[in-house]
């Protein structure tokens, strides 16, 4: 679990950022950043690295380890730390909100702004990482950088494909990317995965949702992850979220990835109301996403 770091942003002065900003260039070379090189890095002098270290450490956003020497490395929270720093001071936004989710590899935010907005730290690469960690010692330093490294990789993509898709596609509105996160519109709704659907509403939704994949095929994209849990039902519709495994439909997979799309939204319906969906031959509909075409059910 990684802590929210928004309580602690408070307490945080200019220098601290400097350092932190001194630790994440540091690691660019090496996992751990040893004291010594933290001066330049940071462009702080050698006293106010240290006391910076100290209250840094102390909020839980860098990390200590002695081996041949004495270095450090940013936690995530020391990441995000970065991040929500950028996004504030670009006013994004000015202060963060309660929880919006925990995904599988996300933590979602609600943010304030001129209106609320969602933000989304990334954390693939946390949990992988830490289990390669475990196996192997903490010797190679090739993959010093890597949850932050795929983390970060991911908001991109993420971020290119919503900007790629809106409005075309009923997706979340993107605002701004920083680092490892994300700034989207917040959207009011409910997951899929937790409505009950009436009978009049069932081969509609499915209908809305289907007709947002063949959307963002045309435009060039397959979710690659589509799912009851990935897409909102709101009052005016449906909205397919988290893309940062989207491919682009000239991907050699492309094909493939659409019709497991399919599969997954169209099995999800076919399991949880089976009376209505009986008729619904995946395949026929799979090719009909992939002409570009919006299926006409029932
Ligand atoms: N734009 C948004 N507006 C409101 N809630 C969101 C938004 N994006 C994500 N969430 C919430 O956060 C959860 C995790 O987000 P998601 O993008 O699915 O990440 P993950 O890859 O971790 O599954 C979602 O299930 C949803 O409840
Ligand atoms: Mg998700």
């Amino acid at each position: 679990m990684v802590e929210n770091v928004a309580p602690v942003m408070a307490d945080l002065e200019p220098e601290d950022f400097y350092l932190l900003s001194g630790v994440e260039q540091g690691m660019r070379f090496s996992e751990y950043v040893a004291r010594e090189k933290l001066p330049q890095f940071s462009r702080l002098t050698a006293e106010d690295v240290d006391y910076r270290l100290d209250r840094c450490e102390d909020r839980g956003l860098v990390e200590r380890k002695t081996i041949q020497y004495e270095g450090f490395k940013l936690t995530f929270e020391g990441y995000d730390a970065l991040a929500l720093h950028a996004f504030v001071e670009r006013d994004t936004f000015d202060g963060v909100g309660a929880p919006l989710g925990v995904g599988k590899e996300s933590d979602v935010y609600e943010v304030r702004s001129y209106e609320p907005l969602a933000l989304k730290f990334h954390r693939e690469g946390y949990t992988n990482f830490r289990e390669v960690m475990k196996e192997r010692e903490y010797t190679a330093d090739r993959d010093h950088v890597s949850w932050q490294y795929t983390a970060r990789k991911a908001a991109e993509r993420e971020y290119d494909a919503l900007e790629s898709l809106y409005p075309d596609v009923s997706v979340p509105r993107p605002v701004d990317q920083n680092r490892h996160a994300i700034v989207m519109e917040k959207v009011d709704g409910v997951e899929l995965s937790r409505t009950k659907l009436t009978d009049e509403q069932v081969l509609p939704v499915l209908e809305l949702v289907l007709a947002e994949a063949a959307g963002a095929y045309e435009a060039g994209y397959v979710h690659a992850d589509m799912s009851e849990y990935n897409v909102f039902v709101t009052d005016a519709g449906v909205v397919v979220f988290d893309w940062p495994q989207a491919v682009t439909a000239d991907h050699e997979n492309a094909d493939e990835l659409l019709a497991r799309d399919v599969e997954n939204v169209v099995g999800y319906f076919q399991r949880k109301y089976p009376a209505l969906t009986d008729g619904l031959d995946t395949t026929e509909l799979a090719e009909c996403v992939a002409a570009g075409e919006a299926p006409t059910l029932g």
